[in-house]
């Protein structure tokens, strides 16, 4: 340890002491944590997240691919899935024709970074007062109910707005109802402040390509709408990849942008996306244990062999799921190899006794390019949205 690393252990020791008794305030406190290691220190903790822009890109092209002739809304809600909204609104804002948010706050945020291709609130406004920002910033809204049509009646009439009429063609969530979409159609066309209306929808089982809901689905929305000449939009990553018929004319790729299939099984299409994010980590210590011995919270997994245990520097604090049952892979020297015991907030641990050769300091990926995300999902139960989406803030993200 240098004699700087001294001093700094010191200085901080003694400022820990002062408030600890009080002496000095937390917020004096913090400002002499942040000025010490704004000063001296880098944060060197291995645990971060790889986002790849060109793969995002590459995927975006593939659904225009298996679509040519279909305007793309980029789904970029929920923080772009966890990749970071704005960082990819930019990237992308050149090569797609829309991007889709969930809320305002989120679509300014994205205006604010200079993004200026239209934005579609996917939930429309959640209150009336939220009208004249998005008029004022030329978002489209999506109306999915009878309640958010009085308040557009009302705006003033030199507003020129956009919206996505959306029908409930059997997902029961949002949508108006097939009985009331026509006069809801002609009633929001009637208004002077509406541009122009678009008809949308979204389908509820479109991952699984054997489920008869996605054609129930179609089927009642080419009914509903029949005689209206206005712009589609229905297709979001499971259609575009896997339902080889018509999208509508406005598809809405999410998932699939970040380098996730949406499917259970193998598809020819998925594999052509490319992984976009690497979740990843670094053994911070290792030990080895004779068989019979347990590791971890609560004692659930115990060796059965003499064993080479390694921490690794990452949990739930981070995002990894707690519920990632002993036998997850992660990917270590071109192997994978299983987590062993109980998840903790910060700490994992696995099983090195096939890999030797590893040492403190060997990188670990959690997900990524040599690992699919699809399949630490499938391990932990889940779907790939959450693991991408649950990455906490205290992971830095790094863009490639
Ligand atoms: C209305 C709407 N369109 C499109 C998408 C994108 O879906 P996916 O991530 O399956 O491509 C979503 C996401 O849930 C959505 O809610």
């Amino acid at each position: 340890m240098s004699l700087n690393s001294n001093n700094r252990l010191l200085h901080r020791n003694s400022t820990f002491i002062l408030y600890t008794c009080g002496l000095i305030s937390s917020q004096y406190h913090s400002q002499i944590f942040l000025n010490l290691y704004s000063a001296n220190t880098q944060v060197n903790r291995p645990t971060r997240a790889s986002i790849s822009l060109p793969a995002i890109l590459s995927n975006l092209r593939l659904a225009r691919s298996l679509t040519p002739h279909s305007p793309t809304i980029a789904v970029v809600k929920s923080d772009a899935y966890g990749h970071g909204a704005v960082r990819v609104a930019v990237y992308l804002d050149d090569h797609t024709d829309a991007f889709g948010t969930t809320s305002l706050k989120e679509a300014l945020a994205l205006r604010s970074a200079g993004v200026m291709k239209p934005i579609l609130l996917l939930e429309g406004f959640f209150s009336p007062s939220e009208i004249p920002l998005i008029v004022e910033h030329q978002l489209w809204s999506t109306v999915h109910c009878e309640e958010q049509m009085k308040p557009l009646a009302e705006t003033p009439t030199n507003s020129r707005l956009r919206v996505f009429l959306k029908l409930d063609s059997g997902m029961h969530r949002l949508g108006i109802a097939p009985e009331n979409y026509v006069s809801a159609y002609k009633y929001l066309s009637s208004l002077p402040q509406i541009e122009q209306v678009m008809l949308m929808s979204h389908f509820a089982c479109a991952d699984e390509l054997d489920n008869p809901m996605t054609a129930h689905q179609l089927q009642l929305f080419e009914e509903t709408i029949r005689g209206i000449e206005a712009p589609t939009s229905l297709a979001n990553s499971p259609f575009i990849l896997g339902w080889p018929v018509p999208s509508g004319d406005i598809i809405r790729p999410g998932l699939m942008l970040y380098g996730a299939s949406p499917f259970q099984e193998l598809h020819p299409n998925t594999a052509q996306l490319e992984a976009v994010m690497s979740f990843s980590t670094e053994v911070i210590a290792i030990r080895e244990i004779p068989s019979g011995t347990s590791v971890g919270y609560g004692n659930n997994w115990s060796a059965e062999r003499p064993s080479r245990i390694g921490t690794i520097a990452l949990g739930y604090g981070d995002g990894y799921p707690r519920h990632a049952p002993s036998g997850t892979p992660v990917f270590i020297h071109g192997r994978q190899i299983p987590i062993v015991g109980r998840v903790s907030m910060d700490l994992v641990t696995v099983d090195l006794t096939e890999l030797p050769n590893t040492k403190i300091g060997t990188e670990v990926e959690v997900f990524g390019q040599n690992l699919s995300i699809n399949e630490v999902a499938s391990w932990c139960g889940t779907i790939p949205h959450t693991l991408m989406t649950g990455l906490t803030s205290r992971v830095p993200r790094h863009y490639v």
